[in-house]
């Protein structure tokens, strides 16, 4: 499918099982889940835009490059959060712009409690973190969100994906690259993504 990037990388297939194993404790957790996002930004940003940057070294002039582009990462609170910290040792001039939403439990539509974005756009890329793409309420939403705030291009970043979340996103943002560790089979009668790993903020903050 266009703009669909499941990772086959080996050590995120490792750790992402490890992740989804029932015994791993939330410290546990969270440390793969910062290991996983930052193996997956990597592949995320490699499209990103350079530009020339001259330096010395010791010996000569080297002629070299910088990223161009200013980067925002977005986190969906709350699950959302324990992906930055992975993807911001990798670019860490980033900033980093909470959304926050919850899934109401009957409906599963995404219910915005947080924004405090400024009027005008600081950034010029958009990287969405959140671990589960389910029904894809919550991501089509902040996409939407960071439209309106004038951001065009914005790639989401994500561990799980269910194949109805991620038609969902492509229908309403295609030219929007999704980024997993996995797509797995389906949503259960509750909205859960199975096989999955539960609830993954509840899995992180030791809650629920
Ligand atoms: C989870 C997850 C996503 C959302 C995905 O958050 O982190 O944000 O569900 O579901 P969707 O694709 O159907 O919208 P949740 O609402 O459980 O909130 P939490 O992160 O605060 O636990
Ligand atoms: N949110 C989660 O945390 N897990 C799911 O499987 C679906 C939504």
């Amino acid at each position: 499918m266009e703009n669909l990037f499941p990772s086959s990388h080996p050590l995120i297939a490792h750790k992402l099982t490890r992740l989804r194993d029932k015994g791993t404790d939330p410290k546990k957790f969270r440390e793969l889940v910062r290991e996983i996002s930052a193996l997956l930004a990597y592949e995320a940003t490699a499209d990103l835009l350079l530009q020339p940057r001259q330096v010395e070294t010791p010996l000569a002039i080297f002629n070299g490059s910088e990223l161009m582009e200013k980067i925002g990462l977005v986190p969906i609170l709350r699950a959302g959060l324990g992906m930055v910290e992975g993807v911001w040792n990798l670019m860490p001039s980033a900033e980093v712009w909470h959304i926050g939403l919850f899934r109401d439990e009957r409906t599963l539509k995404p219910v915005q409690y947080y924004n405090k974005l400024p009027i005008e756009p600081t950034v010029t890329v958009c990287l969405v973190l959140d671990p589960m793409l389910a029904t894809g309420g919550s991501a089509v939403a902040t996409i939407d969100i960071l439209k309106r705030w004038g951001v065009s291009k914005i790639k989401f970043v994500g561990l799980i994906g269910a194949p109805e979340g991620i038609e969902l996103v492509q229908k309403n943002h295609p030219e929007v690259p999704i980024h997993l560790a996995a797509i797995d089979e389906r949503l259960n009668e509750k909205g859960y993504i199975l096989p999955g790993l539960g609830d993954a903020g509840d899995r992180q903050f030791g809650t629920g």
